[in-house]
């Protein structure tokens, strides 16, 4: 029985090399492995319809970047004398398969730690499966050395960023890069780097990036540009250098003692009767700040973000942006850190940016917090509370249209 079977595997082994040569480097238990995996179309059936495909492809594994370390170095589980025995229960695969990339921590300590700090990661703890893990970027079996990485078909962020891929293949960096021997123009990683991939729009990551391979940037934009510091902070690159894109304003909640976004505590969202307190907290009179609010033009969509463009179409004309009722300032939301690190935005009425274009009355707007724009924190508490519940809002509503001041700094701000 036992020859029987070695005899058997014997003859699929020389089988299954003799389809793939360069499995030939393999050692011989890493070969009896492959006598029954490398077999196409081999699953095991798990069930309700889904099955996990079992085939290995041997000559791809004998020239990844593990082809020397074998089957065991992954599969010490795998008792050959036992296998395949009864089997493993195994719900699904995609369950199975990001259970087993713990292995890649073994050796890979260093960048599992910077991918658990990731967005991938903690969109993975949230519950969603189809956040990437190692394995969807490097594969598991054809592991290649990052120098053998394609500059644009190897862009592995691409199978489930596909709209943003596009959008930055047709940018002046990504034309740039797909030009035969430019590699200094920026892809996905250079940007957003691979493991420690984090929110978009959080931090002041994406930004120094930018001006790092751009050094003289800050420079260049102060030949024209006056206040070149305030805009570079409050407008987005893509907004300007992204011509076509839509505008939106979003008012970020800040906590004024530890100069963070506000985030929601306990894990739940924030909602219109949580936002609205927090709101109402604001300005109460006497009290001390609770949260601060500082505007950002960005636009609208991740693809758009990426549709930069060559300078000489970015936008320049100051009327753009500074005049009434300028397209820019026509969408406004309000945000704040969701449990995945992620912003929620909680859209809001335009109106509650007043008159942006006037640049003197923008700038108080930007920063609310203080005690001259009661009005303004009412007509945003409004806003909100209309956008996000509108039940809520009505019955509020008129309660604090009856009891708000006409004007800013008129009046005693009751506490509503
Ligand atoms: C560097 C680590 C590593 C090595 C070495 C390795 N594997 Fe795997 N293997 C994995 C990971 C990770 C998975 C889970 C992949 C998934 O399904 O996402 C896996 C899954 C499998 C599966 C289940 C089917 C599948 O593809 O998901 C089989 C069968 C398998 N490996 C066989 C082998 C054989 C045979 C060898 C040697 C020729 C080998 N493995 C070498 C990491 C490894
Ligand atoms: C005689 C054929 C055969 C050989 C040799 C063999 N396997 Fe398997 N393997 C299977 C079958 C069949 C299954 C599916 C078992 C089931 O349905 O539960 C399987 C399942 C697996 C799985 C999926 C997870 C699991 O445990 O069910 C892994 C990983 C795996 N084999 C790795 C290996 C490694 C590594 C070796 C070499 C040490 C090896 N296999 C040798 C036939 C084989
Ligand atoms: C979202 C995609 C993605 C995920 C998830 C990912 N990687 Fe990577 N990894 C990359 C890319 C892209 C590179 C190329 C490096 C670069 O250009 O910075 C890379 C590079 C590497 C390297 C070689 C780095 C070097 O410069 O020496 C190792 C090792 C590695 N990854 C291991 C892992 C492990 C282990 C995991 C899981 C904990 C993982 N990766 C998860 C995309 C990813
Ligand atoms: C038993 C140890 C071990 C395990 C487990 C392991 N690796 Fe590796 N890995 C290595 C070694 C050794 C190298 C080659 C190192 C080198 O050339 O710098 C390597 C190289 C790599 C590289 C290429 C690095 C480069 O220089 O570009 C990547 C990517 C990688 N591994 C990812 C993974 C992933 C993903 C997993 C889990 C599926 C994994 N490794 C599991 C040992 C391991
Ligand atoms: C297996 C699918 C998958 C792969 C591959 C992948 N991602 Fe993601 N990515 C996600 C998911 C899921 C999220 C969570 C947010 C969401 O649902 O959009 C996410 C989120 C992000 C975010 C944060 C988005 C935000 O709203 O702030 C960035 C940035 C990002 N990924 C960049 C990358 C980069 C760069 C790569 C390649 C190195 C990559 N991703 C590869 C699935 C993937
Ligand atoms: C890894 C380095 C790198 C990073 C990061 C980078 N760039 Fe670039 N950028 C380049 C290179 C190289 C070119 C020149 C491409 C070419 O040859 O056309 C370029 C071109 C440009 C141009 C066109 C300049 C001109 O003369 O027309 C603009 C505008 C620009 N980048 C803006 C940005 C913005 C905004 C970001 C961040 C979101 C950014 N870049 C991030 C390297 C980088
Ligand atoms: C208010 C709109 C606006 C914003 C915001 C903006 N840019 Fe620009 N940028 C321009 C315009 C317009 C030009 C072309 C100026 C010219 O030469 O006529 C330019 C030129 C550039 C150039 C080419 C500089 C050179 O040497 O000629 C780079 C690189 C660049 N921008 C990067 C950035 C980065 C990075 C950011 C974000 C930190 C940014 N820009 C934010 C409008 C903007
Ligand atoms: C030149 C730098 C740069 C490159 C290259 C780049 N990104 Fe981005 N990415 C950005 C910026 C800037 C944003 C917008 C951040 C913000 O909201 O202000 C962004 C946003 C994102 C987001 C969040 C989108 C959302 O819905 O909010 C994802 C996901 C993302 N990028 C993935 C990718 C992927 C995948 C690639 C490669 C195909 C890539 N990025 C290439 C700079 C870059
Ligand atoms: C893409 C939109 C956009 C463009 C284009 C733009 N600005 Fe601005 N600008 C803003 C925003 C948003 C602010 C908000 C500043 C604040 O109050 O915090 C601002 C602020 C200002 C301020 C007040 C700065 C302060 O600290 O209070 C001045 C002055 C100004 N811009 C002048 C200009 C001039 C002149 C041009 C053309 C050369 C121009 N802007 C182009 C969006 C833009």
């Amino acid at each position: 029985m036992k020859f029987a079977r070695q005899l058997r595997l014997a003859v699929a082994a020389l089988a299954a090399l003799a389809a793939f040569p360069a499995a030939a480097a393999l050692s011989e238990d890493d070969q009896g492995c492959l006598s029954c995996h490398a077999q196409e179309g081999l699953k095991k059936n798990l069930g309700k319809g889904e099955s996990l495909p079992l085939h290995v492809q041997g000559d791809e594994f004998a020239k990844s970047v593990h082809g020397e370390l074998g089957c065991a170095a992954c599969h010490s589980d795998v008792e050959a004398k036992k296998h395949p025995g009864a089997g493993k229960k195994i719900s699904s695969a995609r369950e199975y398969g990001v259970a087993k990339v713990e292995v890649c921590r073994l050796c890979h300590e260093d960048k599992a730690k910077l991918f658990d700090g990731s967005i991938h990661a903690s969109t993975l703890k949230q519950g969603n499966l189809w956040a990437p893990v190692c394995t969807d970027c490097h594969g598991s079996h054809a592991v290649r050395a990052k120098a053998a990485q394609e500059p644009m078909n190897g862009i592995s962020c691409r199978k489930c960023h596909d709209d943003i891929f596009d959008a930055y293949a047709g940018s002046m960096h990504g034309l740039a890069r797909s030009k035969a021997g430019q590699v200094r123009a920026p892809i996905c990683v250079d940007c957003h780097r691979a493991h420690d991939v984090s929110p978009a729009a959080t931090g002041t990551r994406l930004r120094d990036a930018c001006l790092g391979c751009h050094a003289g940037a800050v420079a260049a934009h102060e030949k024209w540009l006056p206040n070149t510091r305030t805009h570079l902070e409050v407008v987005s690159c893509p907004a300007c250098h992204a011509p076509a894109s839509q505008k939106r304003v979003d008012l970020r909640l800040y906590d004024p003692a530890t100069k963070q976004r506000m985030s929601d505590q306990g894990g739940q969202s924030l909602d219109a009767k949580a936002l609205w307190d927090l709101l109402r907290g604001v300005n109460r009179e006497g009290a001390p700040a609770k949260a601060t609010l500082i505007g950002r033009l960005e636009v609208r969509t991740g693809a758009e973000a990426h549709q930069l463009t060559d300078k000489t179409k970015a936008i320049k004309d100051c009327v753009t942006c500074h005049k009434q009722g300028a397209d820019a300032f026509q969408n406004v939301t309000i945000s704040i850190i969701g449990p995945d690190g992620r912003p929620v935005r909680y859209e809001a009425q335009k109106e509650v940016l007043s008159n942006p274009a006037s640049v003197d009355a923008v700038g108080d707007f930007y920063v609310i917090g203080g005690t001259r724009i009661k009005l303004l924190d009412a007509l945003l508490a409004l806003a909100v509370l209309a956008g996000v519940s509108a039940p809520v809002g009505h019955l509020l509503l008129r309660r604090l249209l009856r009891s708000k001041p006409r004007h800013p700094g008129a009046g005693s701000d009751t506490a509503n």
